[in-house]
């Protein structure tokens, strides 16, 4: 599982993985992949400093890389509020009536409401990107588009490569025209954000569209067989981001949702606008649904649904509602079906891949 690419970034192997958690980004590069930290959640250039001193920390010196999130659709020169002004009553209604038939109960006075949109504006990412490039970080990842060209030049100008999400050969050739330096063809089976061409069929198209660019396939991988696959279809690395939720490093914030993801099966999963207003897969849920019933008022655009939902998903998060309680998580929800270390999922990995090379060999009548 080497590339030339994986030898450029120094990892041992050509397996990405992108978590929001330190610990699990941390125990991926040890475990001879490559960490890739979700920074969206950091508000606070702060955290984000304190999150990747222990990274350094806990990395011993092997590559690791952060992934912001710049929408190309910019909510820039607005401030919170002014968006937030701009939710119909009746959706705040909506929400309102799902948390009582369900009877979830309010946050307490103080307790903070968890994750806004302040993440998705450009102005967070430009200060956690201020923060991120005084560490040796290898790689930033973009999702939702290119990076404006002054960041692409001041990751270039400190030593770092540029990947960004495509769920389309025409976002990749977008991406190449930006001077991104990795294309990470995510397939609709993926967990978040996804466009609707499935990763078989995806990654190809854009390896063709960008070659010579270094592609990664992501979506739908957490077998080793699926990583031959994926190599064997041209990408240079694989990009897995749903099969270290349920790692032991891994600090879901409810056990009740570890237990729903190792029960869920590779149909639990649905393409939905419920949490952000843009299509993300996601667990299905009682939320979801309600979210997709085609009698109910339908999700806002993004970002007004991020904005909406932030608090109602706190206090579900916050009091474990069951029928309510999801995440972002991809069609391979249904091979996570116990809680192991990453590297335990390594261990896993290596021995599927040599399995499908000696298949592949027996098959080619080399073995
Ligand atoms: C819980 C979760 C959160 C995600 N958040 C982001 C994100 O903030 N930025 C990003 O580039 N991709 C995000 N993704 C997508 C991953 O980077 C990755 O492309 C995807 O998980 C790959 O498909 P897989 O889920 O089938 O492994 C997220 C995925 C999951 C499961």
């Amino acid at each position: 599982m080497q590339t030339e690419l994986s030898n450029t970034l120094g990892a041992e192997y050509a397996v990405f993985g992108f978590t929001p958690f330190p610990a699990v980004a941390a125990a991926i590069t040890r475990a001879g992949g490559f960490g890739v930290l979700g920074a969206v959640r950091y508000t606070a250039p702060d955290d984000l400093a304190r999150d990747l001193d222990w990274m350094q920390d806990h990395t011993g010196g092997l590559p690791y890389g952060l992934d912001v999130v710049m929408p190309a659709k910019k909510v820039a020169g607005v401030s919170e509020a002014e968006v937030e002004a701009m939710i119909p009553e009746g959706h705040r209604r909506f929400v309102d009536g799902l948390l009582d038939r369900h009877q979830v109960p309010r946050l307490a006075a103080g307790e903070a409401s968890g994750w806004r949109i302040t993440g998705w504006m450009e102005q967070v990412a430009r200060d956690q990107l201020d923060v991120a490039f005084g560490y040796p970080i290898k790689l930033l990842a973009n999702a939702l588009g290119s990076p404006p060209a002054d960041i692409v030049r001041r990751a270039h100008d400190h030593g770092v490569l540029v990947a960004a999400l495509a769920g389309s050969p025409r976002h990749a050739r977008h991406h190449r025209d930006a001077g991104i330096d990795i294309v990470v063809a995510q397939g609709y089976e993926a967990g978040g954000h996804t466009g609707e061409i499935a990763t078989m069929v995806l990654t190809p198209e854009v390896v063709a569209a960008v070659d010579p660019l270094p592609v990664l396939a992501a979506g739908g991988i957490g077998t080793g067989e699926q990583i031959a696959a994926g190599l064997a279809l041209g990408a240079q690395g694989v990009w897995l981001g749903s099969i270290w939720l349920t790692t032991e490093e891994a600090e879901l914030h409810s056990r009740r949702l570890t237990r729903k993801l190792l029960a869920a099966g590779p149909g639990d999963t649905v393409r939905s606008r419920a949490l952000t207003g843009k299509p993300a897969r996601q667990l299905r849920t009682e939320w979801t649904d309600a979210w997709d019933d085609p009698g109910g008022p339908g999700a806002l655009p993004m970002p007004l649904q991020g904005l909406l939902v932030a608090e109602a998903n706190s206090r579900i998060q916050r009091y474990e509602v069951e029928p309510l309680l999801g995440t972002p998580v991809g069609q391979i929800v249904g091979r996570m079906n116990s809680e192991r270390s990453v590297q335990a999922v390594f261990d896993d990995l290596t021995r599927g891949f040599e399995r499908a090379i000696d298949r592949i060999n027996r098959i080619a009548g080399r073995a």
